[in-house]
C-alpha cells in the first residue's frame, strides 16, 4: 500500500480513471513564439482540465443514470459529459523555456528518434532512417490536448472554450494545429477494429483502485512520477508519461488471413469447420476470444458470458508446469501473453512494465467494397495511448523487449513476435506456434504479414494540474 495519499484533484483524469468517452479528439499543436502569453493562458486553461476526482464523478453520474433507467425500465439517457487533458513533448517543454531534465531519455529524444528501434517500417535517406509516418509526426509537435465527450457536440464545445483562451485562428494565436484526429467508440461497443473486446486488463493502482480478481495491482510509482526514485524537478510530481501511437489496422487483410489459415483442429484434436478454425486462430493470436473471454480459461470454444464478466474475465494465471500443455491453452506469442506475461515471469520482472492503456478506435467501419476486395481502402485503426512513470520500463519495453522479441517469453522454443503488434520485416517467417494440437511445432507459419501499421506517434508528459497553473 502506498503511504502518501494520492492528490486526486491534482492528477489529470485520463491517467488513473480514463476520460469517459463515446468520442475523443487528439489535437496536436505547436506553440507560437509568444511563449509568455501561452504560459499565462495555460494557467487560465487549468480549471478546464478534468482531474482524477472529476473523471471519477463522471463515471459515477453515468453509472447512476444507467441504474436508475434500468430500475424504471427505460433506455439509459445520454448524459452530456466532456473531458479535457493536456500533455507536452520534450520539444514543447523546451519551446516553453522549461529547461532541465525531467528524467526520461525516451521522452527527451522523442518518438521519431525511436521509430527504428520500435521496428517501424521506413527507409534510409542520406544515411538517416525515416519511418513511413504521415508528415505531421515527422515535424515537431509541442503538445497534445485530449478532448473527450458523450458526443461530438460536447467535444466541440470544450474545443471552442479552449480555442477562445488560446486565441486559435486569431493573429495573436498562441498555438496552431498540427493535426486533429478523431476517435470514437465503435458501434460494437468496446471492441477494436479486428472485432475483439478491448480495455479489459489494466492494472489496479494500489491505494486508488479496487482490485478485481486477476487484474494485478501496481504501486502508483509504476504509473505516476514523483512516487518513484527517479530524480526530477519538483514541478514534475504527479504527472505521467504518455506514449501515443497512430496505429492503422488492415482489417479486411487480417480477416482474409484468418479465413485462409483456419486451424484444422482444436487443442483436444477435434476437427473444426473452416469458420470455427478461423475464429480459433484469431482468438489464439490475441489471447482472447472476440467476446473478451481469455483462451487460457476457455481454449476450445468462446464463452461470451465469461467474456463480459469483469469479476472472471481477467482471473487467470498461465499454466507454466509444462510448455506443451501451457501453449495448448494460450500460445506464448499471443498478444496478451507477450504484453503481460503474468506468471510466465516472476512478479518483479513483470510489474515494473505494466502500463495503463487509454486508446480509442478511429476510422469508419469496413465497407462492403473493402470486405469484397479483402483490401483496405479507408484508414482505420487505434489511437493507442498509454501512461507510465517511465517510458523505458513502460511502452518502449513492452513493444521492443516483449512484443518484437521472438525469444520472449523465454521458453523451450522461441515463441516468435506478437502477431498483432510485433513489427519486423514483412516476409520474415518466424515461429509462432498458434496451433493447439502441436504447439511445439514451429507452426507451418505462415509468412509474416503485418496488420498493424504505425504511421506516427510521440512521447508526451502529462503534468499535474498545479504544474499547469503555476509553472
Ligand atoms: C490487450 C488489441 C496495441 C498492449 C489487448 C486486448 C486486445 C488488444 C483485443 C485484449 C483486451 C484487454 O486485455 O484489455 C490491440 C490492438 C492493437 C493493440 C488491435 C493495435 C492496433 C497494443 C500496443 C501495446 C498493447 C501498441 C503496447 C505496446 C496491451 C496490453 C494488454 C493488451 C498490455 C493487456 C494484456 C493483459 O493484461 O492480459 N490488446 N492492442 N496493445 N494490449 Fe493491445
Amino acid at each position: 500500500m502506498t503511504s502518501t495519499p494520492l492528490d486526486l484533484d491534482n492528477i489529470q483524469g485520463d491517467i488513473l480513471v480514463g476520460l469517459l468517452k463515446k468520442t475523443e479528439t487528439f489535437y496536436f499543436f505547436q506553440i507560437s513564439d509568444d511563449v509568455n502569453a501561452f504560459r499565462t493562458q495555460l494557467s487560465q486553461l487549468a480549471p478546464l482540465i478534468t482531474s482524477t476526482t472529476a473523471a471519477m464523478d463522471h463515471r459515477k453520474t453515468v453509472s447512476q443514470s444507467k441504474k436508475d433507467a434500468l430500475a424504471q425500465g427505460r433506455e439509459p439517457p445520454v448524459v452530456p459529459i466532456a473531458g479535457l487533458n493536456i500533455a507536452f513533448s520534450q520539444s514543447g517543454l523546451t519551446k516553453m523555456g522549461i529547461t532541465g531534465d525531467i528524467g526520461d531519455v525516451g521522452f527527451k529524444n522523442g518518438q521519431l528518434a525511436d521509430a527504428l528501434a520500435l521496428g517501424d517500417q521506413g527507409s534510409t535517406v542520406n544515411g538517416k532512417f525515416v519511418p513511413d509516418w504521415i508528415p505531421a509526426f515527422k515535424n515537431a509537435i509541442h503538445g497534445v490536448m485530449i478532448f473527450s465527450g458523450d458526443k461530438q457536440a460536447s467535444v466541440d464545445k470544450t474545443l471552442a472554450e479552449v480555442s477562445a483562451i488560446l486565441r486559435v485562428g486569431a493573429h495573436d494565436a498562441t498555438i496552431h494545429e498540427v493535426l486533429k484526429v478523431v476517435g470514437a467508440v465503435r458501434p460494437e461497443n468496446g471492441h477494436e477494429h479486428f472485432g475483439f473486446l478491448d480495455g479489459i486488463s489494466n492494472p489496479a493502482v494500489e491505494g486508488f483502485d479496487i482490485e478485481k480478481p486477476g487484474q494485478g495491482a501496481v504501486d502508483p510509482k509504476v504509473i505516476l512520477t514523483g512516487h518513484d526514485a527517479i530524480l526530477r524537478p519538483a514541478w514534475a510530481t504527479d504527472g505521467s508519461f504518455l506514449a501515443f501511437r497512430y496505429l492503422f489496422q488492415l482489417v479486411p487483410e487480417f480477416n482474409l488471413f484468418l479465413k485462409k489459415n483456419p486451424l484444422p483442429t482444436d487443442s483436444d484434436g477435434n476437427r473444426l469447420t473452416p469458420e470455427q478454425g478461423s475464429e480459433l486462430l484469431g482468438a489464439r493470436m490475441v489471447g482472447r476470444w472476440k467476446s473478451g473471454a481469455p483462451v487460457d480459461l476457455t481454449p476450445i470454444v468462446d464463452d461470451p458470458v465469461l467474456g463480459k464478466d469483469p469479476m472472471r474475465n481477467n482471473d487467470f494465471h498461465y499454466n507454466i508446469e509444462n510448455d506443451f500443455t501451457s501453449q495448448s491453452r494460450c500460445p506464448f506469442a499471443a498478444h496478451t501473453r507477450k504484453t503481460n506475461p503474468r506468471n510466465d515471469l516472476r512478479p518483479e520482472f513483470v510489474t515494473p512494465h505494466r502500463i495503463i492503456r487509454r486508446g480509442v478506435p478511429f476510422g469508419p467501419e469496413v465497407t462492403p467494397d473493402e470486405a469484397q476486395d479483402n483490401r483496405t481502402h479507408l484508414g482505420r485503426g487505434l489511437l493507442f495511448a498509454c501512461y507510465q512513470s517511465n517510458l523505458a520500463n513502460g511502452f518502449q519495453f513492452v513493444q521492443k523487449q516483449w512484443a518484437n522479441a521472438r525469444g520472449f517469453p523465454p521458453k523451450s522454443t522461441p515463441p516468435g513476435i506478437d502477431p498483432i503488434i510485433g513489427q519486423l520485416n514483412p516476409g520474415d517467417v518466424l515461429p509462432r506456434s498458434m496451433s493447439g494440437t502441436n504447439p511445439a511445432s514451429q507452426d507451418e507459419l505462415l509468412g509474416l504479414p503485418i496488420w498493424v501499421v504505425p504511421r506516427g506517434g510521440e512521447y508526451f508528459f502529462s503534468p499535474s494540474i498545479s504544474a499547469l497553473r503555476d509553472t
